[in-house]
C-alpha cells in the first residue's frame, strides 16, 4: 500500500477509515510539532534542507529526496507489510499465529517496552539539537538534519503503537514522551545514555556509531515480536536507522583519516602537536569510544535478567535475527558468564541480555577493523580497540566496579587516578570543543576532518545540501 499524503498524517495503515483514533492521533501532532519547534534543531526551522522521505515502503519509495524546510517534514506512520500465515518464531507460544491485538495478560508489559522505545527517539533529537551551530560542513548538517526527523518519524511509530492498541494509557503515554527531557533534572528521558549531552560533532559520531547500533539491536528483537504492529513498525525504522550508522562509521573514519594525514604532514604522533594544528589524536578518539560504547553497553540492561526471560518466553521479544540460531524455545539451556565472583551457570533464558550485548559488541567490531586498517596502512602501532564490557557498567554484576578498559579489576584508588586516561576529560572536551567551527560553504569541510568518499543520493560534494536562507 502506498503512503497517503493528502491526509493530515501521511500512512499506510488506512487511518482514514478509523476516525477515532485519527482524530486522536489529529490532536497528538500539533504537540509533537510544538516539540519540535521548541526541543528540535535550534534556528534552522527557515533552511531548506535535502531531506528524504518515505513515499511508500517498498524498495521505490521508502527514500524520495528533495528540499524541504524541517517543520514540514511529512512524519508520517509507515508499517512494513504484513507476511501472511506469519507465526511466532520463539518462546513458549511458538508456531501459534502472531497477535494483531494485545494479549491482556502481556498488556503492561507491552506498554513499557514501547514507551521505553519510543523515549529513545526524541531524546537523541533533544541531545542533538545545538550541533547544527557547529557543523564541519553542510553535508554533516543534512545528515544531522536526516537523523533528526527520522527520530522524529521513530516517534510517530511508537505513538501510533500507543494510540492504537493501548487505549487510554498510550494516549497518556504519548503526552509524556514529549514531557520529558533529555538531561532534565525534574523530568529526564528513561535510559542514561539519552541523558548525556551531545555537544561536539566527535560525540555526535560516536552516538551515532554506537547508541544508534544499539537501536537497531533493540528494533530487530522487536521485529521478531509476537505483536505483529509492533514487529512490521520496526522493520520499517530498522530502514532508516542503516543511515544513522552509516554517518557515525564514515564520520569516525574521516576523523581518524584527517588525523593520520596531520601527523603524516608533521611527521609525528605527538598528541599535543596534532591537537595543536586543529586535528584529533587518536588517543583522544579511543577516550570518545571508551565514553560512548559502555555507555550504550547499559542499555542492554542487567546480565542476569527475569524480565528478560519472561518477554522472550512470553513471545514478546526475540534475538535479533532468531532465525539464526536452531534452538528458539531456552528451557533446557545455561550459559557460562563471568561474575565478579566468578564463572556461574545462568539459565539461557534469564542471560539473553548479555546474549544481545556479546553480538552487539561484534557488530561493532566492524567499524573498528575498517579504521586500523586505515591506521595500519599508514604505518602506525596505534590501534582503536572497544573497551570491556565490564568497563564502567552503572547496571548489572560489574555496576560500580574499578575495572579498566581491558576488563581487568583494579583497586579503586589506582581506577580514579586512571580514570581520564581512558575517558574524555573535561580538557579533552574543551578541546574538542574548540575544533567545533561552523563550516556553511558549500563543499568545504572543517579541518578535523576529511571529506567524504562521495556525496548524498550520487550528488556531488560541494551541493548546498542546506539552503540558510
Ligand atoms: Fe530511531
Ligand atoms: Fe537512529
Amino acid at each position: 500500500m502506498t503512503i497517503n499524503y493528502s491526509e493530515k498524517i501521511p500512512n499506510n495503515v488506512d487511518l482514514a477509515n478509523d476516525r477515532t483514533l485519527q482524530r486522536a492521533l489529529e490532536h497528538w501532532q500539533p504537540h509533537f510539532l510544538q516539540w519540535w519547534h521548541e526541543m528540535g534543531p535550534s534556528d534552522f526551522e527557515s533552511a531548506d534542507v535535502y531531506l528524504r522521505t518515505a513515499t511508500s515502503v517498498d524498495a521505490q519509495g521508502w527514500a524520495t529526496y528533495g528540499a524541504v524546510k524541517m517543520p514540514e517534514y511529512r512524519w508520517g506512520i509507515f508499517l512494513a507489510d504484513q507476511q501472511p500465515g506469519r507465526t511466532i518464531g520463539f518462546g513458549d507460544r511458538m508456531g501459534e499465529p502472531v497477535w494483531q491485538q494485545v494479549p491482556g495478560e502481556h498488556r503492561s508489559t507491552l506498554r513499557r517496552l514501547i514507551v521505553t522505545q519510543g523515549d529513545t527517539e526524541p531524546a537523541s533529537v533533544e541531545q542533538q539539537r545545538m550541533l547544527g551551530h557547529l557543523c564541519p560542513s553542510l553535508y554533516d548538517l543534512r545528515n544531522l538534519f536526516q537523523i533528526n526527523v527520522e527520530e522524529g518519524r521513530h516517534l510517530w511509530a511508537m505513538v501510533y503503537l500507543l494510540h492504537a492498541y493501548f487505549g487510554r494509557d498510550g494516549r497518556e503515554e504519548a503526552e509524556e514522551l514529549l514531557a520529558r527531557h533529555s538531561g532534565d533534572s525534574d523530568k529526564p528521558r528513561i535510559l542514561t545514555t539519552f541523558n548525556e549531552p551531545i555537544s561536539d560533532w566527535l560525540s555526535l559520531y560516536c552516538f551515532t556509531y554506537f547508541t544508534d547500533r544499539d537501536g537497531k539491536y533493540q528494533l530487530k528483537s522487536f521485529a521478531e515480536s509476537a505483536f505483529d504492529p509492533l514487529s512490521r513498525t520496526c522493520r520499517f525504522m530498522l530502514t532508516e536507522e542503516a543511515h544513522h550508522m552509516f554517518v557515525g562509521e564514515t564520520g569516525i573514519g574521516r576523523v581518524v583519516k584527517r588525523t593520520l594525514e596531520v601527523m603524516k604532514e608533521l611527521g609525528t604522533d605527538d598528541p599535543a602537536k596534532i591537537r595543536a594544528h586543529g586535528a584529533v589524536d587518536l588517543p583522544l578518539l579511543q577516550k570518545y569510544l571508551n565514553f560512548w560504547c559502555s555507555s550504550s553497553l547499559d542499555l542492554f540492561g542487567s546480565e542476569i535478567s527475569s524480565n528478560a526471560a519472561t518477554s522472550f518466553a512470553n513471545g514478546l521479544k526475540g534475538r535479533p535475527d532468531e532465525s539464526q540460531y536452531q534452538d528458539h524455545v531456552l528451557r533446557d539451556v545455561v550459559l557460562k558468564l563471568d561474575t565478579p565472583e566468578g564463572a556461574q551457570d545462568v539459565p539461557m533464558l534469564n542471560a539473553l541480555n548479555e546474549v544481545m550485548r556479546e553480538s552487539y559488541l561484534k557488530d561493532c567490531e566492524i567499524g573498528l577493523k575498517r579504521w586500523n586498517r586505515a591506521i595500519e596502512r599508514a604505518g602506525h602501532d596505534f590501534r582503536l580497540t572497544l573497551p570491556s564490557s565490564r568497563f564502567r557498567r552503572a547496571i548489572g554484576s560489574w555496576v560500580g566496579l574499578p575495572v579498566d578498559p581491558q576488563g581487568k579489576l583494579l583497586p579503586k584508588e589506582e581506577y580514579e587516578r586512571r580514570l581520564h586516561a581512558w575517558v574524555p576529560s573535561d580538557d579533552d572536551r574543551a578541546f574538542v570543543r574548540s575544533l567545533m567551527q561552523k563550516v556553511t560553504e558549500p563543499g568545504k569541510m572543517a579541518a578535523w576532518i576529511a571529506p567524504p568518499d562521495r556525496g548524498i543520493n550520487n550528488l556531488p560534494l560541494d551541493y548546498e545540501y542546506v539552503h540558510l536562507a
